[in-house]
């Protein structure tokens, strides 16, 4: 289990990303007002945060405090939110539980909800590239992350996978690749802002880093997903926030449904082992990666 540490770190980085999209969103005032509204409805008032925790972490791995990471952070979590708007509409996953709450398409309507995940994705890249405490090289090299960790070969590529296997037995070969798109391309993504934003220019060190950080996101990407596949099992809607047996209903290639709940468990032990590996050359700097990866496999929401 996750240690109090982690929990408390956790904390402090849903706390500073909240405190700073809230801010940084457009407000309701501004026309137009619905569509702003149901970005903001989106974006806030629930989330883990662990994709802006990973892009803070990283930078604490790199020697860096997390306040570094907030705007890469930011941006990954405008992606991750206009992914879940997506994700949940009609045409893809059609649920109507997101965060314990209704999904943006039934709290508003479809069409808005199309519009407020293409706006999300422009913001974030207005984000990045507007961050002026960082050279114009690293901004550029963000966006470049940002971008392909979201575009087809990442999380719409993994999307559009997904979607193609309803109801195909995909190989396990097949199911990796799709899970490392869809979902472990935007956090691979996190990792990399995050060491960007704490070493804006390379003088090797980051050069040095990008290697077993790269490592520790793959693990910790793919592991997040097998979570999330579980978690649609044995997990409670009462805490996920999400139907239960949504995955099921909809005949989801999902690892559970391919090699059992157990062997899916043991698969998370195996990659939370290769997230702590990855990881061996770095001291207690790198205690939030650590705690952040035993914290994914154990997640109960
Ligand atoms: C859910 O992501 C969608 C997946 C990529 C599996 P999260 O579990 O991070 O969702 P929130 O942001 O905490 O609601
Ligand atoms: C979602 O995977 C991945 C993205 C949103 C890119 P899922 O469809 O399993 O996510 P949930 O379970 O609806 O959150
Ligand atoms: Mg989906
Ligand atoms: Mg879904
Ligand atoms: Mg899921």
């Amino acid at each position: 289990m996750p240690q109090a540490h982690t929990e408390d770190f956790l904390a402090t980085c849903a706390s500073l990303t909240d405190q700073a999209l809230e801010q940084r969103l457009p407000t309701i005032d501004q026309a137009p007002a619905r569509l702003h509204e149901a970005m903001r409805y989106s974006v806030l008032g629930g989330g883990k945060r662990i994709r802006p925790a990973l892009a803070m972490a990283t930078a604490c791995a790199a020697g860096g405090q997390p306040e570094q990471a907030l705007t890469g952070a930011c941006a990954v979590e405008l992606i991750h939110a206009y992914s879940l708007i997506h994700d949940d509409l009609p045409a893809m996953d059609d649920d109507d539980l997101r965060r314990g709450r209704p999904t943006t398409h039934i709290r508003f309507d479809q069409a808005t909800a199309i519009l407020a995940g293409d706006a999300l994705q422009a913001l974030a890249f207005e984000w990045l590239a507007g961050e002026a405490s960082l050279p114009a090289g690293t901004r550029l090299a963000m966006v470049q992350t940002l971008a392909a960790a979201s575009g087809t070969l990442g999380m719409v590529g993994g999307q559009a996978i997904d979607l193609a296997a309803v109801g195909q037995s995909l190989d396990l070969e097949a199911l990796e690749q799709m899970h490392r798109r869809k979902t472990g391309a935007l956090i691979e993504a996190s990792v990399r802002l995050g060491l960007l934003s704490a070493v804006p220019a390379d003088d090797g060190v980051r050069t040095r880093l990008q290697a077993p950080l790269d490592s520790y996101a793959r693990a910790i990407g793919l592991a997040f997903q097998v979570q999330d596949d579980l978690l649609d099992i044995e997990g409670d809607t009462e805490v996920t926030g999400k139907r239960q047996g949504s995955d099921a209903a909809r005949s989801k290639p999902t690892y559970p449904a391919l090699m059992g709940v157990d062997s899916a468990r043991r698969y998370l032990d195996t990659l939370l082992d290769q997230c702590r590996d990855s990881l061996s050359g770095f001291g207690p700097e790198a205690d939030a990666l650590r705690g952040m990866a035993e914290f994914v496999v154990s997640r109960r929401y």
